[in-house]
């Protein structure tokens, strides 16, 4: 069966499991979940169908609900779980040991598969070490809930084989995920470590009396959330300054810097480093093509405006 068609496996059936079973079965696929814990096994496809009607509900499925859920097996053995799959979402507990484990039984009942955890803090390379499965595991490491936060993150390990981390883009993209990838393993990836950078900010501004937990929220939800909802830190930046990025780091940068450094951070943008940034930047986006992307942005934050007040 092709990588866009076979069935796929989730290890793991709480909260993120359960999500990323909702996704996969909405793309088509028939799934099955494994959880050992019986409890959970119970609920699991009742969690699923609610999550269905709640996208029912709002116009953003189909298909009827029992269609889809018949997509999800739930299943209490990892051998019946991964059988003819082309890829395991493992969506065990954080513990390294759990999830080397479960690695290790389900690369066992089948040789093929790519093997990807959901892990939000532990490295690939962490969970294979040098098992002879390391070289098909990455971390595919999702948004809060998978099925609604479409980015997906996926991380080599040191042992992570040639075109892995390819055959699993594939798959996130055939069943509706944005895959983004990294070079290489860091702490946090990008989503927490973005995140990282701007809770860490919040909790200075909050200690040194600044402004208040709901001020500071208030700053995101009314202000720069508004925009971040559709464009990335660059592409706010690139449009903020006439000249693009070049010009706003000219602009701007020192401020920047200072700011940086006066939290004990000191990582000015270089002229290499902003000259490599715009240049990336030119390639989504040529200058004469910046008055028109302009209005992109501002028709955008009328259509969120007509949303949320
Ligand atoms: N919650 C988040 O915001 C979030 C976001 C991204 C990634 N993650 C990651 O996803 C993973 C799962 O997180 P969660 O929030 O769904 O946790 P959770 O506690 O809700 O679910 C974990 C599930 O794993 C099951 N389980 C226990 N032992 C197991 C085993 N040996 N094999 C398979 N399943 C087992 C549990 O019964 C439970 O149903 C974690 O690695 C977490 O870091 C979480």
């Amino acid at each position: 069966m092709s990588a866009v068609t076979a069935p796929l496996a989730v290890l793991g059936g709480g909260s993120i499991g359960v999500a990323f079973a909702t996704q996969f079965a909405l793309s088509g696929r028939e799934v099955r979940i494994y959880d050992p814990v019986l409890e959970r096994r119970a609920v699991v496809e009742a969690e699923v169908r609610v999550r269905l009607e709640d996208l029912y509900a709002n116009d953003l499925l189909k298909e009827p609900v029992q269609i889809v859920l018949d997509r999800v097996l739930v299943a209490s053995e990892i051998a019946e779980a991964v059988d003819a799959c082309v890829l395991a979402q493992e969506c065990a507990p954080e513990r390294l040991e759990i999830k080397r484990e479960l690695f290790a039984s389900a690369a066992a009942a089948n040789p093929q598969m790519i093997l990807a955890s959901s892990s939000s803090a532990l490295t690939p390379s962490s969970m294979a070490g040098d098992e002879s499965w390391a070289d098909r595991l990455i971390v595919a490491h999702p948004g809060n809930p998978p099925y609604l936060i479409p980015v997906i993150e996926l991380v080599p390990g040191l042992r992570t084989g040639d075109g892995v981390i390819d055959a699993a883009a594939e798959v996130f993209k055939s069943v509706g995920l944005r895959p983004i990838r990294l070079a290489r393993e860091i702490e946090g990836f990008v989503f927490n470590r973005l995140q990282g950078a701007v809770l860490r900010e919040a909790y200075c501004l909050l200690r040194d009396g600044i402004a208040s937990v709901e001020d500071i929220d208030t700053v995101m939800k009314d202000g720069l959330g508004r925009r971040w909802a559709f464009m990335g830190p660059f592409e706010t930046a690139d449009l903020n300054v006439r000249g693009g990025l070049a010009a706003h780091a000219a602009r701007m940068g020192p401020a920047y810097e200072s700011m940086g450094a006066g939290r004990g951070q000191h990582d000015p943008w270089t002229p290499e480093l902003v000259s490599e940034a715009h240049q990336q930047r030119r390639e989504q986006l040529p200058l004469k093509d910046w008055e028109e992307r302009v209005r992109w942005r501002d028709l955008e934050l009328m259509r969120r405006k007509r949303l949320l007040g």
